[in-house]
């Protein structure tokens, strides 16, 4: 195989059409055959909530806070810096014009037992080096890194104190780039999708990334969690199972649940809301969930008129929760806004949304132990006053 091809009914994410100066490095197939190729995420450097390569110092009063350009794409006098594709790939070929040929190297085949090349930004603490592919079908999209991903590790990065310390749980997490940067201040991460092949990829995005997180301090566990089942399956049953330590664990202590763009097909966004519930009502804490979506509008017949009914879903669920009065949980809803720093290099367009839903208890639950004050040394104690 020299040339990847695009079937009829793949998908493909802005994500990795857009990365600037993008060398677009197959380097293997993966278990299932597909093409898997390396990107670099690189983290830019924020100040005073303008994020660029080198601090965002130059230039920041022309930035508004975040819908502007970061720094690093936009020249001295302040212009757009249009990234330009490679004059050698542009070509007259009718069937090139649209879209570059991809001329992979393969470099191995199979599962990669380890780091197989290096350059000068592997070992760097300021780049998230995800390996993904690039075009799949629909039950593979969790094979592709989305702009919600980004959002969400925004999010995170331009709120620390938020997560810091904190064990978090990430549902439907693909290729692990935000539970990556969520390691990056949380103290542990769940990070659960399912299917053996990408939670496979998953787990070797963690190896590649690990000197991000050694020296973040943070821990990133790779496991199967489906929506549509109601159970953690056991780590005897899979690579990707639980032990009963980490069913605990993740019990007593999770806070965070993040979920980034995973409402686009109504049946799995009815899966995941009741996996929300029955995961915030099973925590021995209270905790709070993020969820990033995009808004994908298209025209419809049935409308006659452009709309986005897995968005329009998503909202009703939304509603739903915030409207639940079973008396045992009880869920706010709010909208997040989202002009925070842009730590990474995306399009941030106006139909990506975050919502948070604060999960608590109606009553007190049988294992959630009561805040007892500690008295301060030397005060007097309740009982003595
Ligand atoms: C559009 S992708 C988003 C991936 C990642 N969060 C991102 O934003 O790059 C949707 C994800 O939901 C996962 N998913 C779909 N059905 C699921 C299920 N029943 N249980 C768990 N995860 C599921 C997919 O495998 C995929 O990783």
């Amino acid at each position: 195989m020299d040339q990847v091809t695009f079937r009829s009914d793949t998908v493909l994410s802005d994500v990795h059409l857009l990365i600037p100066n993008a060398r677009h490095l197959m380097v293997r197939l993966n278990a299932a055959g597909q093409p898997v190729f390396v990107s670099r995420f690189k983290i830019l450097q924020c100040s005073e909530g303008v994020c660029s390569l080198d601090g965002g110092q130059e230039g920041a009063g022309e930035q508004n806070e975040t819908q502007t350009p970061p720094q690093s794409l936009v020249d001295e006098d302040g212009d757009l810096d249009v990234v330009r594709r490679p004059r050698e790939s542009r070509t007259s070929e009718p069937d090139l014009r649209i879209r570059d040929r991809v001329n992979p190297t393969i470099l191995s085949r199979g599962e990669a037992t380890e780091l197989q090349w290096v350059d000068e930004e592997e070992y760097s603490k300021d780049v998230i080096k995800i390996e993904h592919t690039m075009a799949t079908p629909l039950e593979d999209v969790g094979k592709q890194v989305w702009r919600g991903a980004f959002l969400m590790a925004d999010f995170i990065l331009s709120q620390p104190e938020l997560f810091k310390g904190s064990t978090a749980l990430e549902l439907g997490a693909g290729m692990g780039f935000t539970s990556l940067a969520m390691a990056t201040v949380a103290k542990r991460v769940y990070c659960t999708d399912v299917g053996r092949d990408l939670l496979g990829m998953c787990q070797r995005n963690v190896a590649l990334n690990r000197h991000l997180l050694e020296s973040a301090g943070g821990e990133v566990k790779v496991r199967e969690l489906d929506w549509m089942g109601d159970d953690f399956p056991s780590d005897a049953a899979s690579e990707f199972g639980w032990s009963e330590e980490e069913i605990a664990d993740l019990h007593d202590s999770t806070t965070v649940l993040i979920a980034a763009d995973l409402c686009y097909d109504e049946d799995l966004t009815d899966s995941l809301f009741r996996t929300l519930y029955r995961m915030t009502s099973n925590l021995h804490q209270p905790s709070t969930i993020y969820l990033s979506i995009e808004k994908r509008l298209n025209f419809t017949i049935q409308h006659l008129d452009i709309s986005c009914e897995a968005y329009d879903h998503f909202r009703r669920c939304l509603r739903d929760l915030g409207g639940l009065t079973d008396g045992k949980m009880r869920f706010s809803v709010e909208s997040v806004e989202t002009r925070f720093p842009q730590f990474f290099e995306y399009e941030r367009v106006e139909q990506l949304e975050l919502w948070k839903v604060t999960a608590s208890f109606v009553s007190l639950k049988k294992r959630e132990k009561p805040v007892i004050p500690v008295p301060l040394e030397g005060a007097p104690s309740p009982s003595t006053q």
